[in-house]
């Protein structure tokens, strides 16, 4: 299983804090909020992880992680030209996924738990992780029916059918890349994640896990400030980079 993690974007909800910045280089309490997805992955025991950025970002992400070896893993990076959407990290890491299945995670999603069972029972199809939220219109959402089974996802819709969303963690194997080009830029002019895993749904393959600890997607100014105190009261023993 290789790692991606997905760390570009424009950040425009944190103007003005992001207009000299990367997003996920600001500060979570007492690391780089990339720190965060990168322990993510390393604990669930994938080591091969390619880093996409923007390209006006790309020296200060090198500067900071480098070859990864001081985490005890492996960094590639690859640029994203333009934020044009989730699903394009397939297309941009085809080279690096290889032959291999692939667990992406986003740069600005923090997570609580240990993933590396998941991860290590995967094998084929795709894995999505939900977590029961107050405001699911704001992601894709995932409807469930008996025994866990998804029925729909949909990309931030109007009417959800559920309050169960999609974080930022999904787990492909290596069909993805041949997938991913399947799936036309939506309305937005953005690959969706969402058109992608319905085409694992239509093919039977689309699987669902919960999130059991905390999830935050750091997108906003009270979520970016909901995650610094995770970090602090609940987090810091959970590194290990
Ligand atoms: P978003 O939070 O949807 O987008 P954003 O970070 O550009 O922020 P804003 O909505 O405030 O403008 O992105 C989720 C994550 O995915 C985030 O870590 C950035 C990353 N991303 C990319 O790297 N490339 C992309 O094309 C998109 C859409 C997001």
């Amino acid at each position: 299983m290789k790692g991606i993690i997905l760390s570009g974007g424009a950040s425009t909800r944190l103007r003005p804090c992001t207009k000299v910045t990367s997003k996920q280089l600001l500060p979570v309490y007492n690391r780089p909020m990339i720190y965060y997805p990168i322990n993510t992955l390393i604990k669930a025991g994938i080591k091969d992880i390619l880093i996409i950025i923007s390209p006006d970002r790309s020296g200060d992400y090198l500067n900071l992680l480098g070859s990864g070896r001081q985490f005890g893993a492996k960094f590639s990076y690859e640029i994203q030209d333009k934020p044009e959407g989730l699903a394009q990290a397939f297309i941009i890491g085809r080279n690096f996924i290889g032959k291999d299945n692939v667990a992406m995670i986003l740069g600005d999603n923090i997570f609580e738990d240990n993933f590396s069972k998941d991860i290590k029972k995967f094998k084929k199809g795709a894995k999505i992780f939900a977590k029961e939220v107050p405001d699911p219109e704001r992601f894709g959402v995932v409807e469930f029916g008996k025994n866990m089974k998804v029925i729909s996802v949909e990309e931030k819709p109007a009417k959800p059918k559920s309050n169960y969303c999609v974080t930022g963690l999904y787990v492909y194997d290596n069909k993805v890349v041949e997938m991913v080009k399947n799936v036309k830029p939506s309305a937005r002019g953005e690959l969706e994640i969402t058109d992608l895993n319905n085409l694992y749904l239509k093919a039977g393959e689309l699987k669902a896990a919960m999130v059991p600890g905390a999830w935050i997607d750091t997108g906003t100014f009270d979520s970016l400030l909901e995650a610094q105190i995770l970090a602090k009261n609940k987090l810091q023993d959970k590194f290990v980079i």
